[in-house]
């Protein structure tokens, strides 16, 4: 029994940075995101379940990998309640491909690859566990059992912000105050002449991971402390802005959490440096093309790397492509206007 399928990245608007819990991945914040298309950008995960397997494996960009200690925990939970399912009531309709759920007491082999960079920045192991999530959900039937949202629930304990990649649109991840509330919902499913630019100027491992990096933070930094009071109202207002698809203040909230984000960073000691020249030169670039344009034209935000993720007003878009191709050396992705949830690919 075999179920593929294909995950999306998100890029967080409100970041989500620092643990109350690190075992379970309870964040400091609530957070937002935008899920991307998947066209250039994604996770292709297939799960093989049968009884000839004779253990637990997985293959990562083509490299057979031992399976990390969050990923067996994301596997055993999910095989536990597929076992307990067995009892209860059946709510939804399975979207599985598979007629009848795997047995969750057979070994599996898992094998997924990125098409982009992995741990450059770009949160590979947001699609990378959304993904897996989604593949063992339909091997074992359980989206007839739980909601998108309980599923989520998984996903944020192999990494925080996959919970998000399992909604398409503006997602947002609660706060929650328990493993089982802390999960991600959507916000609305697309916005019409929003424009994603991700561009790629390295693409090389992070220097300090996000999970290390976080724990550094909680320790050190008195500016996470301010950070984390005024989140609430934060992410009040940007949901606020969302719904009414207002960019300006949309626009300018992004780019103002990304900057908080890295000055916190800093703030950590020894401090964390996520951002380069080429990171700072598009900040500048945005900034005097929004001058020029009169209006808040373009925003950038910048994950636990260098790459810039630009969101734009639709009809500016062909216009900041153009510039930068004179401007710059980067390998961008593409303009992404049509956002997308996870799918399965039926073989
Ligand atoms: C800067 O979700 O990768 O991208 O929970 O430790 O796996 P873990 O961290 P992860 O952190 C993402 C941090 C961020 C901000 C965000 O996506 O919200």
């Amino acid at each position: 029994m075999k179920i593929t399928c294909q995950s999306p990245v998100n890029i967080a608007v409100i970041k989500y940075w620092g643990k109350e819990n690190v075992e379970l991945n309870l964040p400091t914040n609530g957070s937002i995101s935008v899920t991307l298309s998947m066209e250039h950008i994604k996770t292709i995960t297939c799960v093989e379940s049968n009884e000839q397997i004779k253990q637990d494996s997985l293959v990562l960009n083509g490299e057979l990998v031992e399976i990390p200690g969050r990923m067996k925990l994301v596997i055993d939970k999910m095989r536990n309640i597929a076992i307990r399912c067995g009892n209860r009531q059946i709510k939804y309709k399975s979207e599985s491909p598979l007629e009848s759920p795997a047995d969750p007491r057979h070994f599996i082999t898992i094998k997924s690859r990125n098409t982009f960079p992995t741990a450059a920045g770009l949160a590979s192991s947001a699609s990378g566990y959304s993904c897996l999530v989604y593949c063992l959900s339909l091997l074992y039937h359980l989206d007839a059992y739980l909601t998108r949202t309980e599923l989520s629930e998984f996903a944020r304990l192999g990494s925080g912000s996959s919970c998000r990649s399992l909604f398409p649109g503006l997602v947002e991840w609660h706060l929650g105050d328990s493993s089982s509330t802390s999960v991600a919902d959507s916000i609305c499913d697309s916005w019409e002449d929003l424009d994603i630019l991700v561009c790629i100027v390295k693409s090389e491992k992070k220097k300090v991971g996000s999970t290390v990096g976080m724990q550094q933070t909680v320790k050190s930094s008195a500016l996470f402390k301010h950070r984390v009071e005024g989140m609430p109202a934060k992410l009040e207002t940007m949901k606020r802005a969302i719904i009414a698809k207002d960019f300006e203040t949309f626009a300018n909230l992004t780019m103002a959490d990304s900057n908080q984000f890295h000055a916190v960073c800093l703030d950590t000691f020894p401090p964390i440096i996520y951002l380069n020249e080429d990171s700072r030169w598009f900040i500048e670039f945005v900034h005097e093309y929004n001058r020029m344009a009169g209006e808040t034209a373009v925003a950038y935000t910048f994950d636990a790397g260098p790459n810039p993720v630009l969101y734009m007003r639709s009809k500016y878009t062909g216009d900041v492509v153009r510039l930068l191709k004179q401007l710059v050396d980067v390998t961008k992705f593409k303009s992404i206007r049509d956002f997308n949830e996870c799918v399965t690919i039926v073989n």
